[in-house]
């Protein structure tokens, strides 16, 4: 979900509908806002779909002149089904109070309850809604909004990013506990936001609520903490202004990022590789000492920590072990353990609990984020940018290469810092690192030309499945979750040993198997088993594949780095696919149904 709040001279709505639009990639089930009108009451204006539809609602507003004082929200269902009267904002029984909440209030039950047996009439089945009627109790005794922010959170359980406004004396308050939340004033007024991106073409500057904040946004800012005035934390740079965030020419944010792939893998490695072969990297981050590495993260990024895990074991010896950062309190760590934690927003909330669990067992923690302005990043004494830019597209791509290769170039300085391995061979590492941005765009280049024919011949398919040997195993299950997440198809991904042990049964005439190819000699016999049951193979790697785009820009068909950390290039055909068949079921690649880009709740 995302929150935006604007207290500004003339009307909100723009500034509201305009950040919305941008927030839109964190969920677009449904859309609102409410804003305070010239006679003191609230417009709240709701619709279920995207924020186009919102803003014709908008416009057609017939009643009292709307302020400068509003907030909104684009939201991704948790709690309730997606309706208007479930979407975002709520309000209090009065109507004087209108509430937006990221986050999820875990003792929602309870709370209504009780606020009902106290007469209080619930107009939605979401948690959030009980917030309203808090503030609206509280408000009564106090009359000061300030304060009875303050007494309702302290009956909150679970996480929240607030803004609430009080169409009476027309003040404005937000609050923060465990979900990102920031606040920037300008020349233009004051702006509260999930997510900077959203306000970015009007402040140059932004402060980050840390958790337990509650600040009103008056004349200045009256940042508050334990019901205390406090002082303002550090305002931080805003780290781009929002044409970073225009799809440009492209048909869609998708293409755009799998586009920039290779461009962004020679900016990150210009950065990078003075700092690589002496260990300066390693250094820089100040990490502790390890034995072993547990790599952190959910989806994509998971899939890039298990890349990176391979590059510790494979180039140092490391033992390492992927956790699923929802299953971490499955997981039992080895003091020794340094925690890799993976996370392109840095706000997901499976990686924010898996923390408070490992984190006190472990030897340390690195953050490896898109994000360093994060909640994963401010828990981390040690932060690596992964310098990819604003992903929008909900599915990954660009951000999955950006962490691999910043995260293999940490792993190459850690094993060379430490003295596990020398500094030739950190040099020829960081040689093939430096083959990487080539690979890449060779690979979008003959993929480009190939794939939309696959497509043609797949697209009636209902299932498919993905394998792999060795490090081409984790690449396998990128192009099937990238094939899950945009075009709605079943896909599988296995070791391809694996296939004749179970998933063999799946296959029969027709049924697409895609192979990232990373030269093992052992697949031949896997792919002649699915031939031999009238599957269509489908293999992704050098010279003589089906899409030959694994190491096509070297002299040698197959690049060594590929044993270390995989065939990364095999990516790109991968995400192509996916798209490519999403686009031919006429399906939106950048907004899948049901998901959003960055999940705050557990
Ligand atoms: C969501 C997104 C995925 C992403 C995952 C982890 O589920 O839809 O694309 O991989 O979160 O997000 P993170 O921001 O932690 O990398």
């Amino acid at each position: 979900c995302g929150i935006v709040a604007a207290r500004v001279d003339g009307g909100a709505a723009p500034y509201l509908l305009r950040a919305l639009t941008l927030l839109e990639y964190r969920g677009y089930d449904s859309a609102g806002v409410a804003i305070v009108t010239e006679d003191a009451s609230t417009a709240v204006i709701r619709s279920v779909g995207r924020v186009g539809g919102l803003t014709t609602d908008v416009a057609a507003w017939s009643g009292a002149p709307l302020t400068g004082l509003g907030i909104g929200h684009t939201r991704w269902a948790t709690h309730g089904a997606v309706t208007t009267g479930n979407a975002h904002p709520h309000r209090d029984c009065t109507g004087r109070i209108s509430v937006a909440h990221n986050g999820i209030i875990e003792n929602h039950r309870a709370l209504r309850q009780e606020l009902e047996a106290d007469g209080h009439a619930f107009a939605s089945d979401v948690d959030s809604e009980v917030v309203c009627h808090l503030i609206e109790d509280h408000l009564e005794s106090s009359g000061d909004l300030l304060r009875s922010v303050h007494a309702a959170t302290r009956r909150l359980e679970g996480s929240w990013a607030l803004v609430v406004t009080d169409a009476d004396t027309g003040r404005l308050v937000a609050a923060a506990h465990h979900s990102p939340l920031i606040v920037a004033s300008s020349a233009i007024g004051d702006f509260v936001t999930s997510d900077i991106g959203a306000i970015a073409d009007w402040v140059d500057e932004y402060r980050t609520l840390v958790d337990g904040d509650i600040v009103e946004l008056a004349d200045e800012l009256v940042w508050t903490r334990d019901g205390q005035r406090t002082a303002a934390p550090q305002a931080a740079l805003c780290p781009f202004t929002s044409a970073a965030l225009e799809r440009g020419s492209h048909a869609d944010y998708m293409a755009k990022e799998i586009d920039e792939q290779p461009a962004i893998a020679a900016r990150i490695l210009d950065d990078l590789v003075p700092h690589i072969a002496d260990g300066s990297l390693w250094r820089s981050l100040e990490a502790p000492a390890f034995e072993r590495i547990a790599v952190l993260g959910c989806g994509t990024s998971l899939n890039a920590g298990r890349v990176i895990a391979r590059a510790f074991g494979a180039l140092g010896g490391i033992p390492t072990v992927s956790v699923v950062a929802s299953e971490a309190s499955e997981t039992i760590l080895d003091p020794g353990t340094l925690i890799l934690a993976l996370s392109q927003s840095g706000e997901t909330a499976d990686i924010l609990r898996a923390l408070d669990q490992l984190e006190p067992v472990s030897a340390g923690l690195v953050a490896v984020t898109n994000n360093p302005a994060s909640s994963v990043a401010r828990r981390a004494a040690s932060v690596v940018d992964c310098n990819a830019g604003p992903e929008i597209g909900v599915a990954a791509t660009k951000t999955f290469v950006a962490q691999v290769i910043t995260g293999v170039a940490v792993a190459v300085s850690a094993l060379v810092a430490t003295g596990r391995i020398d500094r030739s061979r950190a040099a020829d590492l960081t040689d093939d690192l430096r083959r990487l941005p080539d690979l890449l765009a060779q690979a979008l280049e003959v993929s480009k030309g190939v794939v939309p024919g696959i497509v043609d011949e797949v697209l009636d398919r209902s299932g498919f499945i993905f394998l792999g040997r060795g490090p081409g195993v984790v690449f396998a299950e990128e192009g099937a979750l990238k094939l899950k997440e945009i075009s709605y198809r079943w896909a599988e991904h296995y070791p391809a040993g694996e296939l004749k042990h179970g998933p063999l049964a799946l296959v029969d005439q027709g049924t697409p198997v895609i192979v990232v190819d990373n030269g093992d000699p052992r697949l031949a016999s896997n792919l002649s088993e699915v031939a031999a049951r009238g599957g269509r193979v489908i293999t992704i790697g050098g010279a003589g594949s089906t899409i030959p785009a694994v190491g096509m820009s070297m002299s040698r068909p197959l690049v060594g780095g590929m044993d270390r950390w995989g065939p990364l290039e095999a990516v790109v055909p991968l995400q192509l696919f996916a798209r490519e068949l999403a686009l031919r079921l006429g399906l939106d690649v950048d907004k899948p149904r049901n998901l959003a880009k960055s999940v705050t709740v557990e």
